[in-house]
């Protein structure tokens, strides 16, 4: 039986508050993560270089993933960036990416003077695909930023066999889907690189952080050095040199006692998303006029956010009012992740990176007369205008996710034509 609305007069479905990847009811942080902190502050020794836990991360990182190198680095962007600077291309070079993301992936493309291209995303998913990339190589193309968007993989095997006829490096950015796999691997082991974050929200957490991880000997030693200003410190024998431009990017000893527990604790963390969201799916794909979010063969996502989207042919609403509507019942969702594609950031829109270069763009080895219109994006369009999303966490219990799908079919009923 429908009650009435909560934005009608009704009563919310739901008045407690949700965990929140915002504070400690979303996360888990505790008594481990406490003691290694401790460890680390009683030791005087904050800095990488001279401590022990960011190197036993980037080990123990390392060996959960299965490749032989690790980088740990200050943010998923300070990741991309290296990983980007690793490949070391040539400045008006062009990388494709998404459109759908965190300004992160793009930084690391434009830091490098490398011009950044777009592909369109597969509205089911929000991630782009073998055909929408293929539609943007050039003979400038060098490169391609894959992001498994929400937390689940995007479509490896054909993007890779493209990346292999067109001689591309693949960068993975798993910032949102650690220990989502592809086919029985965990992402960001596929491509050249994987490039993670472990800023607040993400399945596990030092505040901010990231990783880069590679099989490949050579990038793993750019990165290395790229992140610790080229500073080529394992060869006690040189004089003291800086071998090219390179950031400091080091993790801080603090950064890596939080992140050894919370890499203990990825697996558990990760199990407990998929149990608890995996129910959401389900009882969504129960409530006549949902559509839960979609699945490609073989993934198997590690759930960032929960999104779904509407089948307008049985319901009278716009996305828009149906968000309206839940969010009155007390459950936290909006609507299309971020409002705009990413081209659209004042950053690459008005070309601001360099003063008024307009550099990569400007390059005289660039590619001219590259632009971006959102009427060639109609994939990406869609997944703005139409997908609902929350974000997940560990937090989450089954009885949440019953009373997120109370609201949903609440709403869903009202609406019904
Ligand atoms: C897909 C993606 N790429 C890159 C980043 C950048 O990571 P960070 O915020 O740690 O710099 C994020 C995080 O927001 C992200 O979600």
């Amino acid at each position: 039986m429908t009650g009435q609305l909560a934005i009608n007069g009704g009563v919310p479905v739901r008045s407690k508050p949700f965990p929140t990847i915002s504070d400690v009811s979303g996360r888990w942080l505790g008594e481990e993560e406490k003691r290694l902190l401790m460890e680390v502050i009683d030791s005087g020794a904050l800095n990488r270089n001279g401590g022990s836990k960011v190197e036993l991360l980037e080990n123990n990182w390392a060996e959960m993933m299965g490749v032989p190198y690790a980088q740990a680095v200050t943010s998923g962007t300070a990741a991309l960036h290296t990983a980007v600077a690793a490949l070391n291309l040539e400045p008006g070079d062009e990388v494709i990416t998404t459109t759908i993301t965190d300004m992160g992936t793009a930084i690391g493309i434009l830091s490098c003077n490398l011009v950044p291209t777009f592909a369109d995303v597969d509205p089911r998913t929000g991630n782009i695909t073998a055909e929408t990339i293929a539609r943007q190589i050039s003979p400038k193309t060098r490169a391609i930023i894959v992001v498994h968007l929400f937390g689940q993989a995007a479509d490896l095997d054909p993007i890779l066999a493209l990346a292999r006829r067109h001689n591309l490096k693949i960068i993975e950015d798993a910032a949102q889907a650690h220990m989502a796999q592809y086919k029985g691997h965990f992402v960001g082991t596929l491509g050249d690189l994987g490039c993670f974050s472990y800023q607040q929200s993400k399945q596990m957490t030092t505040g901010d952080g990231g990783m880069v991880i590679t099989s490949d000997e050579q990038l793993a030693i750019r990165a290395r050095l790229f992140a610790d200003k080229a500073w080529p410190r394992g060869l006690p024998n040189l004089p003291r040199s800086h071998l090219f431009l390179g950031m400091n990017y080091r993790m801080t000893e603090l950064q890596g006692a939080v992140g050894l527990a919370q890499a203990a604790k990825l697996a558990a963390i990760v199990a407990r998303r998929r149990q608890t969201a995996g129910l959401l799916r389900r009882l969504v794909s129960e409530i006549p006029g949902l559509i839960p979010p979609y699945i490609i063969d073989g993934a198997d996502p590690a759930w960032w956010i929960f999104s779904f989207t509407l089948d307008q042919s049985m319901l009278r609403v716009t996305p828009q009012q149906f968000v309206t509507a839940i969010k009155a019942e007390g459950l936290p969702f909006w609507l299309g992740y971020i409002p705009n594609p990413l081209f659209e950031y004042d950053v690459i829109r008005e070309r601001k990176t360099f003063g008024s270069s307009g550099i990569p763009w400007t390059l005289p080895q660039a590619r001219q007369g590259i632009s971006y219109d959102r009427r060639h994006y109609p994939g990406t369009m869609q997944l703005i205008n139409e997908t609902l999303v929350t974000n997940w966490n560990e937090g989450m219990s089954e009885a949440d996710a019953h009373d997120i799908a109370r609201g949903l079919a609440k709403v869903a009923e009202y609406y019904a034509r």
